[in-house]
């Protein structure tokens, strides 16, 4: 369904994103996970159409169901794909009722509905994402609303839109532990009911390993890593996967100490011949100086290192 292959994005002197490609099949929730500023959101923004005007945005490829994105977000936006954020109190009007901001992107995008079919529609949509007593919530405005709920009105408004395609931006970072399970079970439900498909940003892995049937993994604006999710996890191939993996609790051994990663990501204006990760990376050997790392291919899990599937990561 998606196909983006080498995007990079430069805001001024900023490389964003530097080289990401990611194929997202039909029906799939892709994780897309890294540390912070790695240029995960930017890589949503770039598929929405929502860079700032002074963004430099190349992809060899970038495409939805075969039709170029690039050019064509506006029209995409809202129509095909829709954005699902961290925030959702910001992502309401506070000043409208949830009826009228339901009924706005109705409006906008089921023009032929009369008012009694909208307000159904809206009513049905809430229902859909889990919210009880529809009536009610449609008469309240957003701070008359938990986070949890607030966050399931704005994937209903998504919905709303028609969009099949949802970039679901850490949709969970805000909400307390057990809201967040509701939401990302949510999320799965709608993907097998409606056939959604869902981009999901997080630097969570957790969120990853209970939602996510494939991973892609970026550092410094570089993809990294790929595959399924499984494989990634379970046997990751990319020194910087295995570092974020190496520090959550849950993964380390009783008794052992959590890895840290030394040292600090690079600077976003420098240009890079060789591996990103060198300075950071403990195998990283002379000729990760030298050149770019090759693709590697491990079954059906990919990694950008020269060392990835040899006999020393087994
Ligand atoms: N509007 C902007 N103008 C200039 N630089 C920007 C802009 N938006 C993002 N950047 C820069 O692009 C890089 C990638 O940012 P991005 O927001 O995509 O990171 P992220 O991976 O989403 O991080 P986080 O996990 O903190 O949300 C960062 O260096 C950031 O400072
Ligand atoms: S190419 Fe070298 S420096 Fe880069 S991640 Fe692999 S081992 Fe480390
Ligand atoms: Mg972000």
């Amino acid at each position: 369904m998606i196909n983006i292959q080498h995007l990079s994005v430069k805001i001024g002197t900023t490389h964003a994103v530097r080289d990401i490609s990611l194929t997202i099949d039909e029906g799939e929730i892709h994780g897309l996970i890294g540390e912070s500023g790695c240029g995960k959101s930017v890589t949503g923004a770039a598929l929405l159409g929502l860079l700032p005007d002074q963004a430099v945005v190349a992809a060899e490829a970038m495409t939805l169901d075969g039709h170029a994105v690039l050019g064509a977000e506006a029209q995409l936006r809202g129509k095909r794909i829709a954005l699902i954020s961290q925030d959702p109190a910001a992502a309401l009007n506070p000043v409208l009722s949830i009826a009228r901001q339901m009924d706005d992107v109705l409006r906008c995008h089921h023009r032929t509905f009369k008012k009694s079919q909208r307000r159904a529609a809206a009513s049905d949509l809430l229902t859909d994402v889990g919210l009880p007593d529809p009536d009610n919530i449609l008469r309240s405005y957003p701070h008359q609303l938990s986070g949890g709920m607030q966050q399931r009105v704005v994937i209903a408004l998504a919905l709303a839109t028609g969009a099949d395609f949802l970039i679901a931006d850490e949709p969970t970072t805000a909400l307390d532990a057990s809201i967040e399970a509701q939401v990302l079970s949510l999320l799965k439900t709608l993907v097998q009911e409606r056939g959604l498909t869902i981009l999901m940003i997080t630097h969570d892995m957790s969120v990853i390993e209970r939602c996510c049937g494939n991973v892609s993994v970026v550092y410094a604006g570089v993809l990294v890593e790929n595959g399924p999710t499984e494989q990634v996890l379970g046997a990751p191939q990319h020194p910087y996967t295995k570092a974020l993996l190496g520090a959550l609790p849950g993964v380390v051994k009783k008794g052992q100490p959590l890895q840290t990663l030394p040292g600090s990501i690079p600077p976003a204006h420098k240009a890079f011949t060789h591996c990103i990760f060198a300075d950071r990376c403990e195998a990283a050997a002379p000729v990760c100086l030298q050149q770019p790392p090759p693709w590697r291919q491990i079954e059906h899990q990919s990694a950008r290192c020269q060392f990835a599937g040899s006999p020393a990561d087994d």
